[in-house]
């Protein structure tokens, strides 16, 4: 187990004026953060991710993607995995992270520890090309706490991958005012 610290990012809130009224462009404020990774876990889940980038089912965009996550409320502590699976109607595509969360939610298991996502052909990318997309962003937000923590592999020798948590991997995400 290691502790690392994840800095703080801090905008301010502007106001800007138009010809019929105000623009908001909302402030930003989270403070550092001290996390514990326990980095053999986080090996284990970014090699799981890699491999199961192997078992895609992308004919169309023969861009291979693999997931592994680990849930919190998992006594059992094991690795669900995912790769995406492409549709000849574009929409009905689902990407790996999300193949992997459905997979652990499948189980009745609904708080995400530490996710991985694997993209192999792009691992010496930026992080645009190696990261989650939008929509997955927001279904690792339903399953994520404050301690929730996603690793996106990376080629760099020593380097195991970007880390983040739920507000620095998806600011302002939707949140439905439950009761
Ligand atoms: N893809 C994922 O599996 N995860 C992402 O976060 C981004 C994109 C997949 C969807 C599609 O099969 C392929 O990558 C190209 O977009």
């Amino acid at each position: 187990m290691t502790t690392i610290t994840l800095p703080a990012l801090d905008s301010d809130e502007a106001l800007l004026a138009t010809g019929s009224g105000m623009l908001r462009v909302p402030g930003y404020s989270l403070g550092e953060r001290t996390i514990q990774v326990d980095e053999q876990i986080a090996i284990e889940l970014v090699v799981a991710a890699r491999s199961a980038a192997e078992s895609a089912y992308a004919p169309f965009s023969r861009f291979n993607v693999g997931a592994a996550v680990m849930m919190e409320d998992d006594p059992e502590e094991r690795i669900f995995c995912g790769s995406n699976v492409e549709n000849s109607s574009y929409g009905g595509t689902v990407c790996a992270e999300r193949t992997a969360i459905f997979n652990a939610s499948g189980q009745q298991l609904r708080r995400i520890r530490l996710l991985a996502v694997s993209t192999p052909a792009t691992l010496n990318a930026p992080l645009e090309q190696r990261s989650p997309c939008g929509l997955c962003r927001q279904v690792i937000r339903e399953f994520a706490d404050e301690d929730t923590l996603v690793i996106c592999d990376s080629g760099e020798d020593d380097v195991i991958g970007d880390i983040f948590d739920i507000e620095r991997l998806l600011p302002f995400g939707f949140q439905f005012a439950r009761e």
